[in-house]
């Protein structure tokens, strides 16, 4: 049958759509700005036509209602990365939190450790071949079409078309509604003092020729801003936002020197503004591929003067990460930082280095200040990279090297860079519950 025959007969509205989902199905949404959002909302509008949907989804941008305490009785969340949006059915028991890291996502669900019965995703509109694109994510999203008994998604006008592994035809999606929905934008995070003055500590040890990793939050967004005088940098990341095009404009960013991919920026998924959207469209030097390419450590490893650059919530004195997880509050999840971490620690060349940088201070709601860099993690953390794979440790006091030092040497360092206020009684705290024989000062 001809592409565009079977497009009038699989096209309808949002409801009629919604209404493939059964009793008991798990039902996969693409990722981050991927999220078919009127579906979503159509899925929970109509969710007296099914019972006990299992809902799974990586990042989320949009308001995430199946999560809402008011629709607990017909959906169950099972998250694989949290945000302020979605952690309180996680705390309130109805939700759960899956960790895993993201290369393993689409082997997960090939092998169904992860069953998908429904994938939900948004594509580009046909091209004159009947192909979409899903154009800002590829991660596990291609991977949920190849194996969802049903595929269900919005088309959407918005979706750049993007290269990679996003390019899919008509005829793998059972039913679809169009839509000319905006996508969800994260315009980058003001840039204060402490953030620049990290950019400058990361920038420092950042060679020209290196290939780039950044990852979630203001911090990347720091670093990429304090970059503009480098020269020949690539890009292989889990995911790129809009710092990177402003790079690419100025000629910072060509790709040129990296070992494997050579000219293209990869990475797995789009977080930005329109800036960004626009920017990849139809863009040959950008390529999506899925999550087990991109953030496999295998991968990683291949590329010579690898530098990944992420951020956290709280380490301790051992050079222990904690990103997504203090205490029993689940932040965030464990996403692509420990990939990275490793496959960056791999590289063949010996030249790999991995930056975990943060503000030295954190503040609490009641506008209590506190210190990031603690003598142990709270009881019950899980942590996110372990503290045999941290090299360096940054914050806006300076730069604390890890990679084979003696625990004695590490607390020195990661205390020399903590918020002065909080020097001495790391300090102490330090001598008193781990070296009570020696001063480390
Ligand atoms: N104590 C208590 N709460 C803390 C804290 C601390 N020491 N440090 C941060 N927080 C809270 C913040 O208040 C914020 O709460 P909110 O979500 O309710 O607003 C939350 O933790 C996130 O902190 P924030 O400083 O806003 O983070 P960010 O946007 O700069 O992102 C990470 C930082 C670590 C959360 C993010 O990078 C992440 O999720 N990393 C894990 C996955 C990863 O690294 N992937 C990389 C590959 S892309």
């Amino acid at each position: 049958m001809d592409w565009k025959e079977l497009y009038t007969q699989r096209c309808g509205s949002a409801d009629e759509v919604v209404r493939h989902i059964r009793d008991n199905d798990r039902v996969l949404l693409a990722n981050a700005a991927g999220e078919p959002a009127l579906l979503v909302d159509a899925m929970v509008r109509n969710k007296s036509c099914y019972q006990n949907v299992t809902v799974s989804q990586m990042a989320t941008l949009g308001p995430s209602p199946y999560c809402f305490p008011k629709n607990r009785d017909c959906f169950q969340p099972e998250l694989w990365f949290l945000s302020n949006r979605t952690r309180k059915c996680v705390e309130c028991g109805y939700g759960h939190f899956v960790p895993v890291h993201l290369h393993e996502v689409p082997e997960f669900i090939r092998s169904r450790v992860f069953r998908v019965d429904v994938m939900m995703l948004s594509v580009s509109p046909p091209d004159e071949n009947g192909y979409v694109s899903t154009g800002v994510s590829s991660d596990y999203t291609m991977q949920g079409v190849r194996s969802a008994r049903t595929v269900l998604a919005e088309i959407n006008d918005r979706i750049p078309v993007t290269y990679g592994d996003t390019r899919l035809h008509i005829s793998e999606i059972d039913t679809f509604m169009e839509s000319s929905r905006e996508l969800p934008e994260i315009p980058p995070s003001p840039i204060g003092e402490v953030e620049a003055a990290i950019g400058r500590h990361c920038a420092a040890l950042i060679q020209d020729g290196s290939t780039l990793q950044l990852g979630i939050g203001v911090i990347p967004d720091a670093i990429l801003s304090q970059l503009g005088e480098k020269k020949h940098l690539g890009i292989h990341s889990e995911m790129i936002s809009d710092g990177v095009v402003e790079l690419y404009q100025k000629g910072v960013i060509d790709n040129s020197r990296k070992t494997i991919d050579r000219g293209k920026s990869v990475a797995t998924f789009l977080m930005g503004t329109k800036k960004l959207y626009d920017f990849v469209n139809h863009n040959p030097d950008i390529e999506l591929r899925t999550a087990d390419y991109v953030n496999s450590p295998l991968v990683i490893a291949q590329h010579s003067q690898m530098v990944s650059i992420n951020s956290c919530i709280q380490v301790d004195l051992f050079g222990q990460v904690a990103a997504d997880m203090i205490g029993t509050t689940q932040f965030s999840g464990v996403g692509g930082q420990a990939d990275f971490v490793r496959g960056t620690r791999m590289a063949m060349d010996g030249k790999g280095i991995s930056i975990i940088a943060l503000s030295s201070t954190a503040a609490r709601k009641d506008g209590t200040v506190i210190s990031k860099i603690v003598p142990s993690l709270p009881a019950g953390t899980a942590v996110t990279t372990m503290r045999q794979d941290v090299d360096y440790i940054v914050t806006e006091y300076g730069v604390a090297y890890m990679r084979g030092k003696p625990i004695r040497e590490r607390a020195k360092a990661l205390i020399q860079i903590a918020h002065p206020s909080f020097r001495d009684s790391l300090q102490k705290q330090f001598t008193q519950k781990f070296h009570a024989d020696c001063k480390i000062g």
